[in-house]
């Protein structure tokens, strides 16, 4: 079995194949952050543009290196949201097109729902891990965060993200202390080498009791430490140190520390016994090693992806549309539409 993967939501155009073990036979990234890097963010027409532009190379490359060709190609597996909808539209349509004239079937998959099993395949070659249902989802990237709980049939929405996404939060704090874009690595590495307890934020939360993730706040704290301080302009990473080195850390700590808060919080209402972390911001380190040890300390298995499987790629997209397809086969692909919103159980 060969399943072609195709992924063009945002700023990373990606095709993967797979065999029927979840085993990945090539993921080739084309990575545009540089394109975007001096608007500091995702500009929209220029990732449709570009997605148009790579995805065919892409295409070729990734069936190359994966020793096969379309004519092999046994299932397609394509985002369909969530994400810019012209970006999402360029993956659809080709998809659509090399499904009809081969006569396959296409599996039009949720971008976050790749995200979510990420966490079991091998960036080494390996067959995918089995899965144990139920099991605790949470995606944090850079336009979402989703805490689920995965069961054999439905997908449970527990929280999201109310306002910014961590992410986000990550990559505006960055930019507004002239770092750059993508800001998560920055303030990961830089964080890495400052005193995070200096400057303790508190845990964002929502006054009604609902567990939904609250970051905006922390990051207006940010921009009000900064200015009080006068930090503003651009900066090399290596130049930071001090203050800003230490504000940097600890605006990534109470990140940290909310996400763990909202682990506790489900593990007090229900049964956790498996947690699976995904998404663009589970490559952080301290992110990493903060929630395995909460979770060794209390005897819950915590799958982590492969740094080389956070971010956006085509392998995650085939494999989950690889279990979707052989639970529910195959389905009337022409009539599927890119959807720019799409939250996970829905
Ligand atoms: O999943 P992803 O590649 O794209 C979306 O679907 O959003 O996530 C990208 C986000 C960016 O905001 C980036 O700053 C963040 O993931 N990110 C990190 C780290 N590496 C990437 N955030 C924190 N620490 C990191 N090491
Ligand atoms: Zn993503």
């Amino acid at each position: 079995m060969r399943v072609l993967g195709i992924e063009t939501s945002c700023d990373e155009t990606s095709a993967a194949v797979l065999d029927g073990d979840g085993r990945i036979l090539s993921n080739v990234v084309s990575s545009q952050m540089a394109m975007h890097a001096r608007y500091g963010g995702v500009v929209p027409e220029i990732a449709s543009r570009h997605h148009l532009e790579n995805l065919p190379a892409v295409l070729e490359e990734s069936l190359g290196a994966a020793g096969t060709t379309l004519e092999e190609v046994d299932l397609l597996a394509v985002t369909a949201g969530p994400g810019l909808i012209g970006a999402l539209l360029v993956g659809l349509s080709a998809a659509k097109a090399i499904a009809f004239a081969r006569g396959v079937p296409l599996e039009p998959v949720s971008h976050l729902e790749g995200h979510l099993y990420s966490p079991f395949l091998s960036a080494k070659g390996a067959p995918a891990a089995a899965i144990v249902h139920p099991f605790h989802g949470l995606v944090v990237s850079g336009g979402h965060a989703e805490l689920v709980r995965v069961e054999e049939e439905a997908i449970v929405p527990i929280a999201r993200a109310g306002d910014d996404a961590p992410g986000e939060v990550f990559d505006k704090v960055a930019r507004r202390a002239g770092l750059g874009y993508p800001g998560g690595p920055v303030v990961d590495r830089i964080a890495a080498r400052a005193n995070a307890r200096r400057f303790p934020f508190k845990v964002g939360r929502f006054n009604d009791g609902s567990l939904d993730f609250t970051f905006s706040g922390l990051k207006s704290q940010l921009v009000r430490e900064f200015e009080a301080r006068g930090i503003e302009g651009d900066r090399r990473e290596e130049e930071v140190t001090g203050e800003l080195a230490d504000l940097l850390a600890g605006f990534q700590r109470s990140i940290v520390d909310q996400l763990v808060d909202r682990l506790e919080a489900v593990r007090r209402r229900e049964d956790v016994e498996r947690v699976a972390l995904s998404g663009g911001v589970a490559a952080n380190s301290e992110i990493r090693a903060t929630i395995a040890k909460w979770g060794e300390e209390r005897g819950i298995e915590v799958f982590l992806p492969d740094r080389a499987l956070t971010g956006d790629n085509a392998a995650m997209i085939a494999f989950a549309g690889l279990r979707r397809f052989r639970r529910e086969g195959p389905r009337d692909f022409l009539a599927v539409n890119a959807r720019s919103r799409w939250p996970l159980g829905t």
